[in-house]
């Protein structure tokens, strides 16, 4: 099904694996998407755990917004000072320390004795999930063969969408004691695995093992999956194609190449799909879909079902994506879900403002979703992996994430007051305009990926934004 294109990748060393090799590349993934779980499951599980920590802390509402949104600005944080870290000391190591801030700010959130802490213990776990959302796609990029390298990225947005999941469900399951430290505490297992898995079981990026000078490291992971021989060999084609890169390119690294003319192009689109992702309104829905579902008549006990119920859609169309990114590539997707999102924002917001029944209500939440999932969602996430090259690689994806954290705290912050002043229905139709805007602009300027090399995406890149493509750069894809 896949790997019709002949040009060599990019991305790392590692370019052609047989099957039995490629089982080890998708346990390593899985691994390192736990990452993408505990963002999820962080994100999701305050919902809940709020309903009774507001009696037990006697939480007013700013106190309780800020419970919810300190963790936010955390990962803003935590997006844009990983990037370094993972550069400095390795994709692994980056890794293992996010692990390490999830138990800790877990711990803390758990036994918080009172309001101070809690929002301490969440502000750490901000830290966590900001450092791994930028870690996790760069890590996954650098690990994977082209071929598949769509669908390994995509990982991290589904487990990001079984980590939301997961946290409605334990919210339920807990709803009956009302014991939110033991929502809370269930994070603190995938956290002690990424760490265990990090030490024990995952290799460092070959990317970054070869621009360290650790060729040896490098041929032992490569020939770990492959054999001996193919390694020689994959270094050699990597070092060859990397020399030749640099002989054209100029030798920056990291923030510094990312302003350079060159990778402008790429800035631009990673920093415009990590605003759009939230501006187009996911996380209204994510965050407030239980007050939004009440707003629509329904009684608040069904809330939490009702939430299940996005929950389920958004992880299966997650994994429609999944199966169809790199069979349709990444820019249909996106257009088809930009426009699916933008129609179900219209009738969502008709529905408001005409009264129409809060089943049809719920019907365009569900399907602007699943629209979401199958398109803007994992494929921001896969992007951010693929459109920068080597050197701003960890910059870039650390910008875009930071972005993205941004755009949600200041849409999540500003969604609440902006409906009661002009309306629910109306708020919507803010966000069908500017889904309509994402999807002109990704029509015009984002490249497609699928199945090509660095050179041809930047080629594809180039051009679009009105450059002449450098000399000798690949055709591939
Ligand atoms: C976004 C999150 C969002 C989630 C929903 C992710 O790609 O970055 O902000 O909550 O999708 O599935």
């Amino acid at each position: 099904m896949q790997g019709f294109s002949g040009a060599p990748g990019r991305e790392g060393p590692l370019a052609e694996v047989p099957p039995a090799g490629l089982r080890r590349i998708w346990m390593w993934g899985i691994l390192i998407a736990l990452g993408g779980f505990l963002f999820g499951f962080d994100t999701g599980v305050i919902s809940g755990a709020l309903l009774f920590i507001r009696p037990d802390f006697g939480l007013n509402s700013f106190q309780q917004g800020s419970v919810v949104s300190v963790l936010v600005l955390g990962a803003m944080v935590g997006a844009l000072t990983s990037g370094r870290l993972a550069d400095r000391f390795g994709r692994k190591r980056a890794l293992e320390v996010e692990g390490l801030v999830f138990l800790a700010g877990t711990v803390i959130a758990v036994f918080a004795p009172g309001y101070g802490t809690l929002l301490a213990g969440r502000l750490v776990l901000g830290l966590a999930v900001g450092a791994a959302s930028a870690t996790v796609p760069i890590y996954l990029s650098e690990i994977s063969p082209k071929d598949i390298r769509g669908r390994l990225l995509t990982l991290n947005q589904l487990m990001i969408t079984v980590g939301i999941l997961v946290a409605y469900l334990v919210n339920l399951a807990f709803s009956g004691s009302g014991d939110w430290r033991a929502m809370i505490a269930v994070g603190a297992v995938p956290a002690f695995v990424i760490v265990a898995a990090a030490v024990l079981v995952l290799p460092e990026s070959g990317v970054w093992l070869l621009e360290h000078g650790r060729r040896g490291q490098c041929r032992e992971l490569i020939a770990s999956v492959t054999n001996t021989a193919t390694a020689d060999r994959l270094i050699e084609r990597y070092e060859r194609r990397t020399s030749e890169e640099a002989a054209r390119e100029p030798r920056e690294t990291g923030a510094r190449a990312l302003l350079g003319t060159r990778v402008r192009p790429a800035l631009v689109v990673g920093l415009a799909l990590a605003a759009l992702q939230q501006f187009a309104g996911i996380n209204t829905i994510i965050y407030y879909a239980p007050t939004i579902i009440e707003q629509t008549g329904l009684t608040a006990s069904n809330a939490i079902f009702y939430s299940i119920a996005i929950g389920v859609i958004n992880l299966l169309m997650t994994i429609v994506a999944i199966r169809a990114i790199d069979r349709a590539g990444r820019r249909r997707l996106m257009l088809g879900s930009l426009a699916v999102m933008t129609v179900t924002m219209v009738l969502l917001g008709l529905s408001f403002v005409a009264d129409w029944s809060s089943e049809l209500s719920l019907v365009f939440m569900v399907v602007y979703i699943a629209g979401y999932a199958a398109g803007l969602g994992p494929v921001f996430w896969t992007m951010i992996g693929e459109i920068f090259p080597a050197r701003a690689h960890a910059a870039g994806s650390g910008a875009s994430t930071a972005v993205n954290w941004a755009s949600n705290f200041a849409v999540s912050l500003a969604f609440l007051p902006i409906a009661g002043a002009i309306g629910q229905g109306e708020t919507f139709w803010i966000f069908a305009a500017i889904s309509l805007l994402g999807l002109l602009f990704v029509a015009r300027y984002v490249p497609e990926t699928k199945h090509r090399d660095y050179a041809a995406i930047d080629a594809d890149l180039q051009r679009r934004f009105g450059r002449r493509p450098p000399e000798n750069a690949a055709a591939g894809g």
